[in-house]
Formats: C-alpha cells, sequence, structure tokens
C-alpha cells in the first residue's frame, strides 16, 4: 500500500432552471412564505424538468467536478453514485451516469444512504483509493426529489428540492487529505422518513398510488429531535478519531434540511453560525446532493483555502448519520 493521504482534488454542482419560490407554493398548498422560512430557512428550491432525471442533474454536476480536477473522463476508475430518487430501481443511477460521460469501462454502483449519502460515499471512495485498488473514484450525489414529492402535502413539499454535486477523488502524497471518517446507522427508525411503496414491501398497484405511497413520506418533528443529537455526536466523534476538537475546525458544512437543525447543533458545538456553511435558502433538501453542492458552492466563495479543516456532517432516513474531517 502506498502512502499518502485521498484527497478531493475536484467539485462541481448543477442544479435544474426551474425555480419553486415560497411564493409559488403558497398558491399550491396552504403555507406561507413566513412559516416555510422561520421553520425551516427555505426561500426557494430549484426542480427538474419534466423530462431531467437524477442521472441528467448528476451528470452535469460529474463533468464539472472532472473539469475542476484537471483530469479526463477516462481517468475515472469508479462511479459510486448517492440518490434516493435514482432514476429507475435498476440498473444503477452510476451506470447511467457512466454512459452519459461517454465512458464505458469503469466500474460503477450506487449507494443508498440517503441525506447521509456524500459522507458514506466518499467514506467508499477512500477505502478504495488508500488500499490502491483504483486511482481516481468520481462521486456524485444527485437527487430529483420533486419526482417522488406529494405536491399536496404542505408538510413535506416546501422542504425538498432536487440537485446535484460531485467530487473526484484520488490518493497524493502529502499530510492534506481525509483524516479520519465515521459512519453509524439504526434502522429502527426507519418508519420516521421513507417511501413506502414501490419495492418489494409493497410493490406498485393502481392502489398504492392511490394511497400516496411513491412519496417521500415524513414524520418532520420526531426526525428534527434526533437529528440535532446525531449531528452533534458526528462531528464530535470526526474529530475524536483524528485526534482533533471543535476549536480546529474551520468550516463545518453540515447536511441542509432545517436551518433550526444547523443552529441547534452549532450552540451545542459552542461555535458561531459563521463556521456552518448554510446554503438552504436557495437550494431546500436536496438529500445526497446537499453537502456536495455545499462544498462546491464554499470553496467558489473563496470560504476554504489549501490546509483548511473541513468537517462534513450528515443525517439522513435509516436513520444513517456521520463525519468526515479533511485537511483541505
Ligand atoms: O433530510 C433528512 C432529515 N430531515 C430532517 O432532519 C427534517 C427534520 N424536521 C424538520 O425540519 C421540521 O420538523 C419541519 C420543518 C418538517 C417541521 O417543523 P416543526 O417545527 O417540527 O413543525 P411541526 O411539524 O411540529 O408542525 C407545526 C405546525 C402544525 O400545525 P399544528 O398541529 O400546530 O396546528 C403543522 O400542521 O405547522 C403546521 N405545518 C404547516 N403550516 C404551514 C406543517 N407544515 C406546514 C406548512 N405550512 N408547510
Amino acid at each position: 500500500m502506498g502512502k499518502g493521504l485521498v484527497r478531493i482534488i475536484g467539485v462541481g454542482s448543477y442544479a435544474p432552471e426551474k425555480i419553486y419560490t415560497n411564493q409559488d407554493l403558497e398558491k399550491m398548498v396552504d403555507t406561507t412564505d413566513e412559516w416555510i422560512v422561520t421553520r425551516s430557512g427555505i426561500r426557494e428550491r430549484h426542480i427538474a424538468a419534466e423530462d431531467e432525471a437524477a442521472s441528467d442533474l448528476g451528470a452535469k454536476a460529474a463533468r464539472k467536478a472532472i473539469e475542476d480536477a484537471g483530469i479526463k473522463p477516462s481517468e475515472v476508475d469508479l462511479i459510486i453514485t448517492a440518490t434516493i430518487s435514482p432514476d429507475m430501481m435498476f440498473p444503477s443511477t452510476a451506470c447511467l451516469i457512466q454512459n452519459k460521460l461517454g465512458l464505458t469501462d469503469t466500474a460503477a454502483f450506487d449507494i443508498n444512504a440517503a441525506c447521509s449519502g456524500f459522507i458514506y460515499g466518499i467514506t467508499i471512495a477512500e477505502q478504495f483509493l488508500k488500499n490502491d485498488v483504483y486511482k481516481t473514484v468520481l462521486f456524485i450525489g444527485t437527487e430529483a426529489l420533486s419526482k417522488i414529492t406529494n405536491w399536496k402535502d404542505r408538510q413535506t413539499c416546501v422542504l425538498l428540492g432536487d440537485g446535484a454535486g460531485a467530487a473526484v477523488l484520488r490518493k497524493e502524497n502529502g499530510e492534506n487529505g481525509i483524516l479520519s471518517s465515521y459512519l453509524s446507522s439504526n434502522g429502527s427508525y426507519s418508519d420516521l422518513l421513507l417511501m413506502p411503496g414501490g419495492g418489494s414491501r409493497i410493490p406498485a398497484t393502481v392502489d398504492t398510488v392511490r394511497r400516496n405511497l411513491h412519496y417521500f413520506t415524513m414524520k418532520g418533528n420526531e426526525t428534527f429531535k434526533v437529528a440535532v443529537p446525531k449531528l452533534y455526536d458526528s462531528a464530535i466523534e470526526g474529530l475524536k478519531r483524528c485526534g482533533m476538537t471543535v476549536g480546529d475546525v474551520d468550516l463545518f458544512i453540515p447536511h441542509q434540511a432545517n436551518i433550526r437543525i444547523i443552529q441547534a447543533v452549532a450552540r451545542k458545538l459552542k461555535i458561531p453560525m459563521e463556521k456552518m456553511f448554510v446554503n438552504i435558502e436557495k437550494y431546500g433538501n436536496t438529500s445526497a446532493a446537499t453537502i456536495p453542492i455545499a462544498l462546491d458552492e464554499a470553496k467558489r466563495e473563496g470560504r476554504i483555502k489549501e490546509g483548511d479543516i473541513i468537517e462534513f456532517i450528515g443525517f439522513g432516513a435509516g436513520f444513517t448519520w456521520g463525519s468526515v474531517v479533511v485537511r483541505w
């Protein structure tokens, strides 16, 4: 095994053109801009076109990440896609993205860790790279959640959005790269956040469609109460695993589900909100795509400098949660 650390050498993101503002949603369900902003921090979200699916958004983000990394698409050895809104049950969205990138001979698979998709995905990428199995891994978090959103359910439709973020990873010599990672889950919470229909438990029938079982369903308040302590624990555990403390972190990039969750975690960590990257107001919750989109924006806004300590923290359906600490 060669020496070195696994680095993110390129990032990119893409969000569809169409935007729904809170005012647009006021016309669709019984809600108000004021409720959405104060309860979630969201002002607008991007919505995929009728003919746009997760692989379309993902391929666009992937191309940008490949360009940012300064490599040729043919240098990618493995494609990992995290999504809960795949184009279809199978084949994997990773294979569909591979095809869109014009590649014909790479490993490709999907993972489902819901909103923790980036944390799980780059941790998996790290294992392959660390052990010299592959040289270049492309990770993509992509979601077309609008396609599995019940646009009559005000409890969920105001929260969700579409988008994709991608990262290219390689092992390089030096001290910059992934310093630690922490993954966890507890499936006893699986009934709080789920899409019940369409799998082998409740296969699609006319009746399941009538009963709205093919939509994103969430017990929001109960989910909120678990999300805050788990995100906090993830932040602490990730830092412990590389011998660091909260004070060492230059920027936290948390999953963007609700501004109040991010604020509560910041309070528990005793850090100012300036240390938390937030862009939920523009995108809503894009599940596996929130963290890579946020990373791309943070980088483009100059919020990340070489050598900075960045901690990514995620939480999502499963429930799954975890963190990754990186020296950029
Ligand atoms: O990404 C994976 C993880 N996801 C999360 O972590 C999300 C966690 N949950 C949340 O972010 C929040 O729980 C929500 C934003 C979903 C909801 O906020 P809340 O403060 O927990 O509100 P609530 O569900 O307790 O609802 C409060 C009230 C209810 O009315 P009553 O029963 O008090 O009369 C709801 O019916 O707000 C009502 N309500 C709405 N009102 C206007 C729910 N949705 C809406 C809406 N517009 N869109």
